[in-house]
């Protein structure tokens, strides 16, 4: 069952762990964890060992954590080909689908039929794929993930440019896309998520981070927490 995002105004940036770092032979725990933490929602990574080396879980997993969510799942499909599996994707639960523009050959018409089905539609970038790519379409999006690791694996070390990136997508959609979400994913810690903030980016996501710590909830709550002076651009 999907969750209503509809009127919820974002007023502070939004932390959405993610599910891939979990235990999964405890996974009806850790979603408790995050239905009880100040995490604004789930991010479900969904790989199909063709578009990266790596291959997660799929739609049955999908509706298993939907079931039990009781925050929305924010989905980033990294799989090549993404129309074919939209639908399936809403009715397993998402409020958000993110396609990469690698995947995509009619982005445009991808990034309609999300809409099309109900839910927010995002695009994530590899980390080689530059923001000016978006120029014509950075109207039509919901919400941009900016990858700052190569996609594939949790527990990788953050690429530094992508502060740059950050600012220049900020840029682009000044004036044109103001509400635009920026979602930063992969190496996401404490230690770089007030320079992301600052540079524009407005949700975190966090694997290995939230659930490799002693007290992952407690982790949740200082990324939530995190104080930043946002930078105009
Ligand atoms: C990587 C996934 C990420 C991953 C992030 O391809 O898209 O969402 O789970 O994990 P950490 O936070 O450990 O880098
Ligand atoms: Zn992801």
């Amino acid at each position: 069952m999907q969750k209503d995002i509809k009127n919820m105004p974002i007023t502070k940036h939004l932390i959405a762990p993610s599910v891939l770092a979990a235990d999964f032979a405890k996974l009806y725990d850790d979603i408790q964890m995050i239905n009880n933490s100040e995490a604004d929602w789930f991010h479900i990574d969904i790989m199909d060992g063709v578009f990266v080396p790596n291959i997660s879980f799929g739609f049955p997993v999908m509706q298993a954590i939907a079931k039990y969510a009781t925050k929305p799942l924010d989905v980033h499909l990294m799989i090549v080909d993404p129309d074919r599996y939209l639908k399936n994707c809403k009715d397993s639960g998402a409020s958000m689908i993110t396609v990469h523009y690698e995947a995509c050959t009619h982005l445009h018409r991808t990034l309609a039929a999300i809409k099309e089905l109900g839910c927010k539609a995002g695009v994530a970038l590899n980390p080689h794929t530059p923001v000016s790519l978006l120029a014509d379409v950075i109207r039509d999006i919901d919400l941009v993930l900016v990858m700052s690791v190569n996609p594939g694996f949790g527990g990788q070390k953050f690429i530094e440019r992508t502060y740059d990136k950050v600012k220049a997508l900020r840029a682009l959609a000044a004036g044109v896309n103001d509400s635009l979400l920026i979602e930063i994913d992969g190496g996401v810690t404490l230690q770089n998520a007030a320079s992301l903030l600052q540079a524009g980016a407005n949700v975190l996501v966090a694997g290995s981070f939230v659930f490799n710590a002693a007290d992952s909830m407690e982790t949740i709550k200082k990324l939530k927490a995190v104080d930043y002076t946002l930078r105009s651009v």
